[in-house]
């Protein structure tokens, strides 16, 4: 089969950062299309999985006490908001071996031009910040990431979309020249490529200090929600609610029938933005009602959550290991197989 012919199986794979706890921006922008990506749900495909990118979050986090707590409070976020273990694989990076062994194998393969272009290296470079080789290469260990599993959608933001260029480019140029190892990816782009706003109307961002957390305690939640920064026009000046900040996060989480009155409430004018933002409050709890029980309940049982990722670890790694194993066939590095095609997908 070449690489890029339909393939048999539509295998959806993602990987999220436990960089600090997750945010608006990463729930609507990335984690809810995961959850609609589980077979059985709407858009689902045949196989989808998920995994904590603990590997690439050592280039930013130091320090071990808080990056074994940001991974186990990932774990259980995730599941609280909706991905179901029954549906799809939810796996630790790291618990997969295989990955850094991939890497290396893509290393081999990878232009410095190609990783020189890539933002993340080249943004920290431009503001003369030390890089190190792990931000350098990360490219390469996502693309490891993509094709261990041989996924074929990979649901991400805009953001990323230039790294599953790179990913099909190392496995095009593999497959180019060791035979037909690697599946090619798609990326998936968020329906409409929403950027969630943050309190100061920029992208919502860990880096812009500008984030609401989804499971964020009520109090201080609110607190940052009255915060908001607003426009200072009187009260009874009628207002457009498209690009209004406030407005989209409102829209995000009321019901339908709240978010067309609140609108109306825009363009009539004659409301302040603190009634807006009590509004807001409201909606985000109702929203995440249920999946701040479903955390409680998952907080209670650790040990639920770590069986979970271990048999996560286990399906993930039995498929990287066959991945890796084409790899390695197929590239010379073991012995007595070459002439046979056993390198060649089946
Ligand atoms: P941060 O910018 O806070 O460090 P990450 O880069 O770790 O967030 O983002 C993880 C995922 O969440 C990515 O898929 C990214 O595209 C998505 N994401 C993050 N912030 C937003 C946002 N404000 N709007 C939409 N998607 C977002
Ligand atoms: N680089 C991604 C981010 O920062 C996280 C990630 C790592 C990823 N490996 C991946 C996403 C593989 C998709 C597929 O958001």
């Amino acid at each position: 089969m070449p690489p890029d012919a339909p393939p048999r199986t539509s295998r959806a794979l993602s990987g999220i950062q436990p960089t600090g706890r997750f945010h608006w921006g990463n729930y609507f922008g990335a984690i809810r299309q995961y959850i609609d990506l589980q077979p059985g749900a709407h858009q689902a495909a045949d196989e989808a999985y998920y995994f904590i990118a603990d590997l690439h979050a050592l280039t930013t986090v130091r320090d071990p006490a808080r990056l074994r707590s940001l991974v186990h409070a990932a774990a259980v976020d995730l599941l609280a908001l909706g991905l179901d273990p029954e549906r799809a694989v939810l796996f630790v990076q790291s618990d997969v071996p295989e990955v850094a062994e991939l890497t290396w194998l893509l290393m081999t393969v990878t232009p410095m031009g190609l990783l020189e272009r890539c933002h993340a290296y080249k943004d920290k470079k431009n503001r003369g910040l030390p890089a190190d080789a792990g931000l350098f290469t990360y490219p390469v260990l996502m693309a490891a990431d993509i094709l261990a599993y041989d996924a074929t959608i990979v649901p991400v933001g805009e953001d990323q979309v230039q790294h599953i260029e790179v990913c099909r480019d190392l496995a095009g140029t593999f497959n180019h020249l060791y035979g037909d190892v690697f599946t090619l990816p798609n990326p998936r782009l968020v329906e409409g490529g929403a950027k969630v706003p943050g309190t100061d109307g920029q992208k919502m961002s860990k880096s812009y200090e500008n984030t609401i957390e989804v499971f964020e305690d009520p109090a201080a939640q609110k607190k940052k929600i009255m915060r908001i920064t607003t426009d200072s026009r009187p009260m009874e000046q009628p207002k457009d609610p498209e690009g209004d900040h406030l407005f989209e996060l409102f829209a995000l989480m009321a019901p339908e029938g709240d978010r067309l009155r609140m609108a109306d409430l825009y363009r009539r004018g004659g409301f302040g933005y603190g009634e807006v933002k009590k509004a807001l409050v409201e909606a985000a709890a109702a929203y995440f009602a249920d999946a701040r029980g479903r955390r409680a309940e998952l907080e209670a049982d650790p040990g639920r959550v770590e069986a979970i990722l271990a048999a996560g670890a286990a399906r993930a790694r039995a498929r990287a290991g066959d991945v890796l194993a084409r790899a390695r066939r197929a590239c010379g590095l073991s012995r007595g197989e070459a002439a046979t095609g056993k390198g060649r997908r089946p």
